[in-house]
């Protein structure tokens, strides 16, 4: 559609020079006149004349009626002046005919615009907390993450994918206190990282009691805790490379990282990068450095803070009273490393909006820092999930995993499909594929910024706007295809109106995609890929396909089926969807 779009500006652009003189509009700006009517009768792009009448100082009907007998396309069955309007009816088979040809010779990069060439984009997400559950609240800087670097790089940008893992800090100092307590390295090794997560919970619990217990009997009122004390003692014997909680720390995090790894291969996900928290800790004193030299610091009940009332926010901390750094200290050292090892375009960070504050403190941070990049800086954020309802904690051990909720999906799916399918490993591939991909679809259906409730149910039904559903239209494609032996082509048989909306729906997915890059949103593929098995079921219910007698409609057909499948596929694709021939 926007070639279509950007055909007609350049052929009215001419026709105005011809018909008005030279210099008065250009092609583009003629294109961003161009709309698309609401009412599909009265054309399907239009010119609104209104915005032309004053630079061509004549009457809108005028303007109109003047290009339309001046306009040629063959795309277009009819260029009509109405009132101001100059409406563009398209031709179906023309239309099609060419939309499918786009598709088909461009393959796998039909939607691409290339836009992203020579350009380095860092996306920064997943980032999960080394022995705190990876869980549920995780789902959406995972897959929004990874689907924002799927389509970058489907534009041509070089994406670098970072896991920052959450793999430094006082929770160490509390896990090792736990592990010495009531672990051993048994339980660890067969339980992984389930069995941190229970220590690491029953940790913070006695925390919360010794508190609450010391609180009736101390002088101020307060809550103390001698287990708090001994896991701060740890966390810096850790700090001064204590070899034994060395040990322990490296051990900790690795037995986590077969759990992400795990859920990443589940989802097909894959990181260019690795390095957490801990990597920065000897990046920072140069960054504070800097900060203090350029008098950036102010000292707040002891603490180091960027004041940034100026900017209508809260001050920035930089250190802690007891000189130890904090989140945003660790965020710019690691910004500033990234700048030098990817000389990036664009560095994306995609979390939940609880973080939002966080990022527009350190980003105005490094503006303040002089830090001529500090717009090339993009935070992303997402809405809460639950479920059915409930919010989810993550201190408490009432959390709902990450890998849980894949498996559950995959479970009911595979209950639903093994009468069909006999053959046991195929069954459970199938059920893999569309369990995962109905858990994801479901997610990124909403606006990112929409809190969401998670409903099961919802998610897995084969009918609605879900992933099943989306990959059922697919699988429909490919075996309308096998069953034919032909991919079809285009002919000069005149089409109706489902294939022509068909045609239409794929002559947009280029623009779509163009939005949902420039917006950071998935959503606008997942809605698209809806959109287009919406249009495809009509022209499946209304035509003949395969079994069409006519044998050129038959072949423009197959060709229609062909593209709306390679369309599905690549969209799926976008949004860390598999699309399974079969299912
Ligand atoms: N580990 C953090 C969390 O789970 C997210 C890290 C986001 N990335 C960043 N550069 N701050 O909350």
């Amino acid at each position: 559609m926007l070639k279509l779009k950007k055909k007609t500006a350049a052929l009215l652009a001419d026709s105005v020079k011809e018909c008005f003189g030279e210099g008065l509009l250009s092609e583009g700006e003629i294109f961003e006149m161009l709309e698309y009517p609401p009412d599909k009768s009265m054309g399907d792009i239009a010119l609104p004349c209104f915005k032309l009448s004053k630079s061509l100082r004549k009457a809108p009907p005028m303007i109109a009626s003047a290009l339309a007998e001046a306009v040629k396309c063959e795309e277009f069955s009819e260029i009509k002046a109405l009132g101001g309007y100059l409406n563009f009816k398209i031709d179906p088979t023309a239309f099609a005919s060419r939309v499918v040809s786009d598709v088909l010779s461009a393959g796998e990069k039909y939607g691409s615009d290339g836009s992203g060439e020579g350009k380095t984009v860092v996306l920064d997400y997943s980032s999960p907390n080394v022995a705190k559950p990876f869980h549920i609240g995780h789902l959406g800087t995972t897959v929004i993450g990874h689907s924002l670097k799927l389509l970058h790089e489907f534009m041509g940008y070089k994406c670098i994918g970072i896991n920052y893992l959450g793999d430094w800090g006082t929770q160490f100092g509390k896990l090792i206190v736990a592990y010495k307590k009531w672990g051993s390295r048994k339980t660890v090794e067969e339980g992984g990282v389930d069995e941190l997560v229970k220590l690491y919970v029953r940790i913070n619990n006695e925390i919360k009691r010794e508190e609450e217990e010391s609180k009736a009997t101390s002088a101020d009122g307060k809550g103390h805790s001698p287990l708090a004390d001994e896991a701060r003692a740890e966390f810096s014997k850790l700090e001064h490379n204590d070899e034994e909680n060395m040990e322990l720390w490296r051990w900790f995090v690795s037995v986590s990282f077969v759990e992400y790894e795990s859920t990443y291969k589940l989802l097909g996900i894959d990181f260019d990068s690795y390095l957490g928290e801990s990597f920065y800790t000897d990046k920072m004193p140069a960054q504070v450095e800097k900060l203090r030299n350029m008098g950036l610091l102010k000292i707040d009940d002891g603490a180091s803070i960027v004041d940034l009332s100026e900017y209508n926010m809260p001050p920035c901390l930089i250190l802690k009273r007891d000189g130890t750094t904090l989140y945003p200290t660790r965020d710019i050292a690691a910004a500033v490393y990234r700048k030098g090892e990817y000389k990036f375009d664009k560095a994306i960070y995609v979390t939940s909006s609880q973080q939002s504050l966080h990022f527009a403190q350190w980003f105005k941070v490094v503006e303040l820092m002089g830090y001529d990049w500090f717009d090339q800086l993009v935070h992303v954020p997402y809405g809460t999930v639950s479920i059915n309802g409930a919010k989810l904690a993550t201190r408490t051990g009432n959390v709902i995993l990450l890998r849980d909720l894949f498996d559950e999906a995959i479970k009911r799916v595979y209950d639903i499909t093994k009468e069909k399918h006999p053959d046991e490993a195929e069954c459970r591939e199938i059920s893999e594929k569309v369990g995962v991909g109905a858990v994801i679809f479901y997610y990124l259906y909403n606006n990112r910024i929409r809190d969401i409730n998670f409903v099961m149910e919802e998610a897995l039904s084969f009918d609605g706007n879900t992933g099943p559903y989306a990959q059922y239209t697919y699988a429909r494609t490919c075996s309308i295809l096998e069953k034919a032996g032909s991919q079809g082509k285009m002919t000069d048989a005149p089409l109706s109106e489902p294939e022509a909306e068909l045609a239409k729906t794929l002559s947009v997915f280029p623009e779509r995609i163009r939005s949902a890059v420039q917006d950071y949103e998935p959503s606008v593929v997942t809605r698209y890929i809806i959109e287009l098995c919406t249009s495809f079921n009509r022209f499946y219910h209304d035509c003949k396909i395969a079994s069409c007698e006519d044998e050129d409609l038959r072949s423009s057909r197959l060709a229609l089926t062909a593209a709306t499948g390679r369309v599905l596929k690549t969209a799926l694709g976008l949004v860390c969807m598999k699309a399974p021939e079969k299912i």
